[in-house]
């Protein structure tokens, strides 16, 4: 089965404000998927949060958001799958540090913890938010690569997307892994909300050509953030607009948003928008 053009994709779970996979509308005629956020490899147990070395926990809202939630959800509606997010910008209000000890012992840890919370949720991929690194550009490319492999060589996961913003820093290390594992990447998220918020829509178009151009073959995800104070191009502003000359040059390869957690207090009328406009 080929992979649509009409991904819609939402970040939940990362800020506690109670929403539940059941409370957003969902189009059955896109290809929808839910990435919880975020699993981090960090322990809180002695109180501050110290690096494991690859071993994942969960930093999700699990009380809405449950294995039995993921269920449920994929039962309900069968054009779901729901993915989880690695890494994030912040653990208790410091940095998420990516920080291997060394590539196979990172590995090792992360493909045997992350495979544990794959089947208990019943998940289907995997997402990159690594947004601080304690490691260079090669390294974090070996050591997301192989993670990646090696959850699609075991058939944990059918898919895997990358979340870059334009950051030299965070490019730089982003660039290296999509120069030597693109053939396992299925997606870039790209954080279009990380752009300035007097971002216009030619400017907007600008900066989604540039990044298509240095993701080159990859399909490369448009999105806003509903966040109170968020950046990039809004919906108030353009967002769909542009969405729509991109759609007309067959450039739109699908939309996602951060995150419901913030769009439940609208009600989701800008997911519904999306999702309208990817399916129509
Ligand atoms: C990775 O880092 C090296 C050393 O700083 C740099 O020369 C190289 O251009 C970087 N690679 C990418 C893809 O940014």
């Amino acid at each position: 089965m080929g992979v649509k053009a009409n991904l819609f994709a939402d970040y939940i779970g990362a800020l506690f404000k109670g929403v539940k996979f059941s409370d957003v509308p969902i189009n059955p005629a896109v290809e929808f998927h839910f990435i919880l956020a975020f699993a981090i490899d960090y322990t809180t147990e002695s109180g501050s949060p110290v690096p494991t070395d690859g071993n994942f926990n969960i930093f999700w809202d699990t009380g809405n958001l449950s294995p039995e939630a993921v269920q449920a959800i994929k039962a309900q509606h069968t054009n779901v799958k729901v993915a989880l997010s690695l890494g994030g910008d912040s653990v208790d209000s410091q940095p998420a540090e990516f920080k291997p000890s060394s590539v196979s012992s990172w590995v090792d840890n992360a493909v045997s913890s992350l495979s544990k919370i794959i089947e208990e949720y019943h998940l289907d991929g995997i997402d990159i938010d690594y947004e601080h690194f304690q490691a260079n550009n090669d390294t974090f490319a070996e050591c997301i690569g192989q993670l990646i492999t090696r959850l699609k060589q075991s058939n944990a996961i059918s898919f895997a997307s990358i979340a870059p913003y334009d950051d030299q820093e965070v490019q730089s290390h982003y660039l290296a892994l999509w120069n030597k594992y693109e053939h396992v990447i299925d997606y870039v998220n790209f954080q279009f909300y990380a752009y300035d918020s007097s971002t216009t829509i030619s400017q907007f178009i600008g900066y989604y050509n540039t990044q298509a151009s240095q993701y080159s073959g990859g399909k490369v995800l448009v999105s806003f953030s509903s966040a109170t104070g968020a950046g990039g191009l809004l919906p108030e502003n353009g967002f769909f607009e542009a969405c729509r000359m991109l759609k007309q040059n067959g450039e739109l390869k699908g939309i996602f948003v951060w995150c419901a957690d913030w769009s439940k207090a609208n009600g989701f009328k800008y997911e519904i928008e999306s999702q309208d406009l990817l399916a129509s």
